[in-house]
């Protein structure tokens, strides 16, 4: 509870109240110890001692008993004990401001985020990836990046990786090759993570981190997550809580010492966080805890064992309360032991002794002072939370997520365009053009056949006009023939038979005259143009002529001929 004397008063030592140091809270802290010690307890005072400060908190509720946190304490046999050793009258039991999330939009608000947010790194780890399809990632969110394209949700990715498979020559020169075995392996996981339910998580609209740092009536407002159903993928609840606490990190400008926090941010299950974890992203987790603090936000980890947390992280978390470990193996031994060593001795009792003896909401204590060093360990009992221990009913629930200022803001989802329906249409695109070229092709094919049947006809056209033309003249050859073998057999018919002859002769050449003009009409050289095929008759006609006049001068000459015999 906080009092003006006690300020964020939590825990109750041999000599009295034992208080969070207000300008130190931003240092981090670590609530550990064996189940059903009174960690979610110690959890639940703590956020409400900074709730009644006037600073906003974020929690996970992994079993859905940190909700009572919403709803008024009230006085029980343990608490009554508490009260009068603590010295604690008449204590205010009261609720504290509270909004419920869900990942799943089942329990609270929806709390999404897109891809392009959570980034290369987080999605690797999401998906389980090595560094080689790591690497991969890199690049699709790279292009994706360069082409303008939003990566939202899971089908944006899908085509990502559809896009970058098909174009991976366009790239290799700039980021080097990328396999399709690499890319299918990258899809596979891709699917594993559909099937946990996780399509749920990215979409938008994305949450706001300023929703985390809301204040009601003075009070700061308890922002706390549904974890119970995410809790079954430890990777995506703590991938989750991962990309939420680099978000704020990336957003909150430097605040440098403060008073009190801007939000503190508790990590439940923290050890979560660094099983499966790559060294580079555990070097990155602690690098965004060091950092985070210049900007005004404590975290505070909650786990079974602090040996659960790397040295590198466990370093950086100033405030602690350690609740009893068990000490049954040799492994156990080691781990009470290691626990006892990250406190600062007190002179009154061995550490390592107490861990295992504590109670239930009993912890060894220790902050940070003024100055930012460790205070002695202090063997302590948890205040009792002023809000309901203990789970609220779903109609509790509902009413408080009816009554929130967030209500309408993330119920709906909103698919806009982003790179699925981007890469759909261009693909869509490169199909009609696909389809118009082929068409293209198809019409010139059949405009070269019709071509082709024409050039063949008249070729055959001109065949036919040649036979013809050939017959003629060997009709022409035969009538001449016979013309002479009757000259022969009688002379006093020759002046008929020349006459006959050159009758034929103009006829002959009559017709081959209309034969010519015939051909030309039928390969079409000369009829097309009406003044040719005029031009054709003419010359006809002066054919005929022309034979007419030399049957006639033929015909005179023989008779002629004969009389002067
Ligand atoms: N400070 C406290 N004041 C009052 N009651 C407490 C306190 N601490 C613990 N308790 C009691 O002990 C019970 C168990 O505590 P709690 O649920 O916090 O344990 P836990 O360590 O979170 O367990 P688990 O690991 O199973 O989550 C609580 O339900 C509550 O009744
Ligand atoms: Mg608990």
């Amino acid at each position: 509870m906080y009092t003006s004397s006690n300020g964020l008063y939590v825990a109750h030592g041999p000599n009295g109240p034992i208080s969070i140091t207000g300008t130190m809270a931003n240092r981090h802290g670590l609530i550990a110890g064996a189940t059903g010690t009174g960690k979610t307890v110690s959890l639940q005072v703590l956020a409400e001692t900074f709730s009644q400060a006037g600073v906003p908190c974020f929690m996970a509720d992994m079993k859905g008993d940190l909700s009572g946190i919403s709803q008024t304490g009230r006085m029980s046999g343990f608490i009554e004990k508490r009260c009068a050793e603590f010295g604690i009258t008449e204590p205010r039991f009261a609720p504290c401001p509270v909004r419920f999330y869900d990942v799943f939009g089942e329990q609270g608000h929806p709390m999404r985020t897109t891809i392009s947010n959570m980034g290369p790194a987080l999605m690797s780890r999401l998906m389980g990836l090595n560094e080689v399809q790591s690497g991969v990632m890199d690049i699709v969110f790279k292009v994706a990046d360069e082409r303008g394209l939003l990566l939202i949700d899971l089908k944006d990715l899908r085509s990502m990786l559809a896009y970058v498979n098909e174009h991976a020559g366009d790239f290799r020169v700039e980021y080097g090759t990328v396999t399709s075995a690499t890319i299918g392996a990258i899809q596979r996981a891709l699917l594993g993570l559909e099937n946990e339910g996780a399509e749920k998580f990215f979409a938008e609209p994305a949450f706001d981190i300023e929703d985390l740092f809301a204040t009601q009536d003075g009070m700061g407002v308890m922002s706390v997550l549904a974890a119970d159903k995410l809790m079954l993928n430890p990777k995506l609840y703590s991938t989750f809580l991962l990309w939420l606490l680099s978000d704020i990190y990336s957003r909150l400008p430097e605040v440098g010492d403060c008073e009190l926090p801007k939000l503190v941010f508790f990590f439940d299950e923290a050890h979560t966080l660094f099983t499966d974890t790559a060294p580079a992203l555990v070097s990155k987790i602690e690098q965004v805890i060091r950092l985070i603090r210049s900007k005004g936000v404590g975290v505070y980890f909650v786990t079974q064992n602090p040996t659960d947390i790397p040295d590198s992280i466990l370093g950086q978390l100033g405030n602690r309360i350690q609740h009893a470990l068990r000490a049954y193996t040799p492994k156990d031994q080691k781990a009470v032991r290691a626990a006892a060593e990250t406190f600062r001795e007190n002179p009154s009792f061995k550490t390592a002794d107490a861990i295992t003896t504590l109670e239930t909401g009993e912890a060894l204590v220790s902050f940070l002072d003024a100055k930012g060093a460790p205070g002695v360990v202090e063997r302590a009992r948890i205040l009792f939370p002023l809000s309901q221990i203990g789970a609220i009913t779903d109609g509790q629930r509902l009413d408080i997520r009816n009554a929130s200022p967030l209500k309408g803001k993330y119920d709906n989802v909103i698919d806009r365009e982003s790179a699925f329906e981007i890469l759909l249409a261009d693909r869509q695109r490169a199909e009609q053009e696909q389809a118009r070229q082929q068409q293209a092709v198809e019409e010139q094919k059949a405009r070269a056949e019709q071509e082709r049947l024409q050039a063949q006809q008249a070729r055959e056209q001109e065949k036919a006009r040649k036979e013809w033309e050939k017959e003629q003249k060997a009709r022409e050859k035969e009538a001449a023939k016979s013309s002479r073998s009757t000259k022969k057999t009688s002379k006093a018919g020759l002046g008929t038979v020349v006459i006959g002859a050159a009758v034929g002769a103009a006829v002959s050449s009559l017709s081959r005259s209309a034969g010519k003009a015939a051909a030309d009409s039928i390969t079409g050289s000369k009829t097309t143009d009406s003044k040719k095929k005029s031009g054709s008759q003419t010359a006809a006609g002066k054919a005929i002529s022309s034979a007419t006049s030399s049957a006639i001068r033929t015909l005179t000459r023989s008779i002629l001929g004969n009389l002067t015999k």
